[in-house]
């Protein structure tokens, strides 16, 4: 039997989990309020505030996956990318406390464990598949050929998908973070009411900065007619945004799996708790003939099960890393 802790602490969630034999027995996530005033994450602060919820957040995934900490065989932490002190904290957590039990200590990549997060739950996607990996940080499309044996094919050029999101929900004075606001909104609104540009850049690779553009220019051009604009409108302009967000992702991700052959499609990060992302992905599903793989609400958005289930797989290959260990804010897949 091999029972892993997880910890989870590259940006505003400190998280930590308990994977016993490749099961999820508990997935604790400290969600920090302190940022929301500020309309966006403020590195220093998300610092001191792992550094607060560690060891409860851990103590908490201990005890509700009852176990007793000595029965931890090995314990695998986010290495990067991310903030670089907020990386320090879990890095810190996890190698005190393998040098304190004694037991390896197992690197993960927030990216491919985002990835990874597939294989929690059933079913799951066979090798090789492809997934669009979509958060607050990055918009990529990755070949995954094994569990760590990733390609990237394509990723943004400027914002991320979620980034897009919240900065669109900052134009439509939202409060951060907006892309389960948009969303909320969107489901009651048209999607066709606005017409926003779809860029066209080469390959795969992603650009999200016009659109902020055009938004901005769009809701500027009412509100000199109407000042209520945005409250008249907000369900269909969040609607038009999202349509718009989604139709960018999943064209790319139409012409990947044209170009690859690959069938299995999976999408991953936090934006792929997008209820008109999940839902246009399912439609477009059906209609290619895919086999569609989409993540429980829960593990979409950062979170220490989908590290443990990476380190888990690490574990069974005996991939371990030596206390020189350091976090790494840039990381690719
Ligand atoms: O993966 P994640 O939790 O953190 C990063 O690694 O970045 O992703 C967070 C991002 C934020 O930009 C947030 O607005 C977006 O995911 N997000 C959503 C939704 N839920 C979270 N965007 C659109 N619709 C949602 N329902
Ligand atoms: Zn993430």
């Amino acid at each position: 039997m091999a029972i892993i802790l997880g910890i989870e602490s590259s940006c505003d969630e400190t998280s930590a989990s308990i994977c016993i034999d490749g099961t999820i027995c508990s997935n604790v996530i400290a969600t920090q309020a302190v940022h929301a005033k500020f309309g966006g994450v403020v590195p220093e602060l998300a610092s001191r505030a792992h550094q607060q919820n560690i060891i409860p957040a851990v103590a908490q995934a201990i005890s509700d996956a009852k176990i007793h900490k000595n029965d931890i065989d090995a314990v695998a932490f986010t290495r990067g990318p991310g903030l670089l002190g907020s990386l320090l904290v879990g890095t810190a957590f996890a190698k005190s406390f393998a040098l304190a039990r004694n037991i390896p200590l197992i690197e993960v990549n927030h990216m491919q464990a985002h990835i990874l997060a597939h294989f929690i739950d059933d079913p799951k996607p066979s090798f090789p598949f492809l997934c669009l990996t979509v958060s607050g940080g990055h918009t990529q499309i990755v070949l995954v050929k094994d569990y760590f044996d990733m390609e990237l094919l394509g990723q943004t050029i400027d914002d991320a998908a979620g980034e897009a999101f919240d900065k669109t929900a900052k134009i439509l004075n939202l409060p951060y973070p907006g892309g389960p606001l948009v969303d909320k909104y969107a489901q009651l609104g048209n999607p066709t009411a606005f017409q926003l540009p779809e860029p066209q850049i080469p390959g795969l690779n992603f650009s999200f900065s016009g659109l902020k553009t055009a938004i901005l220019y769009m809701v500027q051009k009412h509100e000199k007619e109407n000042p209520n604009f945005l409250a008249e409108h907000m369900n269909d302009v969040c609607a038009s945004v999202q349509q718009r967000i989604v139709s960018i992702l999943l064209n790319k991700l139409k012409k990947a799996a044209k170009e690859t052959g690959v069938k299995d499609i999976a999408i991953a990060g936090g934006v792929s708790a997008n209820s008109g992302l999940r839902a246009s992905l399912l439609a477009m599903g059906e209609k290619y003939k895919w086999n569609v793989f989409i993540p429980k609400f829960e593990y979409c958005t950062d979170n220490a099960a989908m590290i443990a289930v990476a380190g888990y797989q690490k574990f069974l290959v005996q991939d371990f890393v030596g206390q020189d260990i350091a976090p790494l804010a840039r990381w690719h897949v």
